[in-house]
């Protein structure tokens, strides 16, 4: 069965970041591993920072199947949107991405959103690795298209609000009962004494602190070209601070 991995904070703090890092160290990791990675965020940059290009999002696909004048005649609906699903999966060498796009306009999509969680049920089954990122609310987890998590990093920059907010998340996920395996906290951006001068705060959390990944220039360089992340060399700061996170979970023995 697939291991799931989500990564989760408010907006900015650095999780696709840590997405496309972690899942560039479990791949040079484990070579044959598939891994599906999903872009739950309606702000959605995962593809940018992994180097993929978006054909379709997840919503744009629901919303077309709303208008009963785009189903062919004779097809009945759930297998026209299950063969419109298919067609958001987008394909790479180590990794395929499907991403969820921005939040569905007004009414009840109760009917789409059944097929979501059963197609994404039945898609997370062929692959060893399903890795979420996700937006601070959670909500694809809470509405339980996606149905449980093992391993959930809540990130966090180097800020008192940041960490507060990333204790948010945890109360969040502590609603959310079983659904979530272990919980970890990364914390993001920092600098020599970052970790020392956010002790109190983060302990207020009740979060465990699995590592920090430092401000890494390298980062900021790829960012304002608008490379791929994937593409950092393995002796960037980052890379090797998300390599050291990896070696604390589960996810190191895929
Ligand atoms: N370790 C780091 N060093 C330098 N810049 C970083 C680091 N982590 C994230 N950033 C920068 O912070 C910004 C937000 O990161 P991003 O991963 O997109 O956050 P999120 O997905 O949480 O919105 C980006 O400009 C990114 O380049
Ligand atoms: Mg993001």
């Amino acid at each position: 069965m697939a291991k799931y991995v989500a990564v989760a904070g408010k907006g900015g703090v650095g999780k696709t970041t840590f997405t496309a890092l972690l899942l560039r160290q479990i791949v040079k990791n484990n070579k044959d591993i598939s891994i599906l990675a999903v872009d739950a965020d309606p702000n959605a940059n995962l593809n940018e920072a992994l180097g993929l290009k978006v054909t379709a999002t997840i919503s744009d696909l629901l919303e077309e199947t709303k208008n009963p004048k785009a189903i062919p005649t004779g097809m009945p609906k759930d297998v026209f949107v299950e063969y419109k699903l298919q067609q958001t999966l987008i394909e790479s060498q180590d990794i395929d991405l499907l991403v969820m796009g921005g939040p569905q306009g007004p009414g009840c999509y109760c009917y789409p959103n059944d097929l979501l969680r059963k197609y994404l049920e039945s898609l997370g089954s062929n692959y060893d690795l399903v890795a979420v990122d996700t937006e601070a609310g959670l909500e694809h987890i809470s509405r339980r298209t996606i149905s449980h998590i093992d391993t959930m990093f809540v990130i966090s920059d180097s800020s008192a609000r940041g960490i507060r907010s990333a204790g948010r998340v945890h109360d969040l996920i502590k609603g959310l009962r079983s659904a979530v395996g272990e919980v970890y906290l990364v914390v993001t951006k920092t600098s020599h004494d970052s970790l020392d001068l956010l002790s109190e705060e983060i302990e207020k959390t009740g979060l465990k602190l699995i590592g920090d990944i430092p401000i890494d220039p390298l980062v900021t360089e790829l960012d304002l070209e608008g490379k791929a992340l994937y593409s950092l060399p393995d002796q960037s700061q980052a890379v090797q601070s998300v390599q050291k996170i990896l070696e604390k979970t589960h996810l190191i023995n895929l």
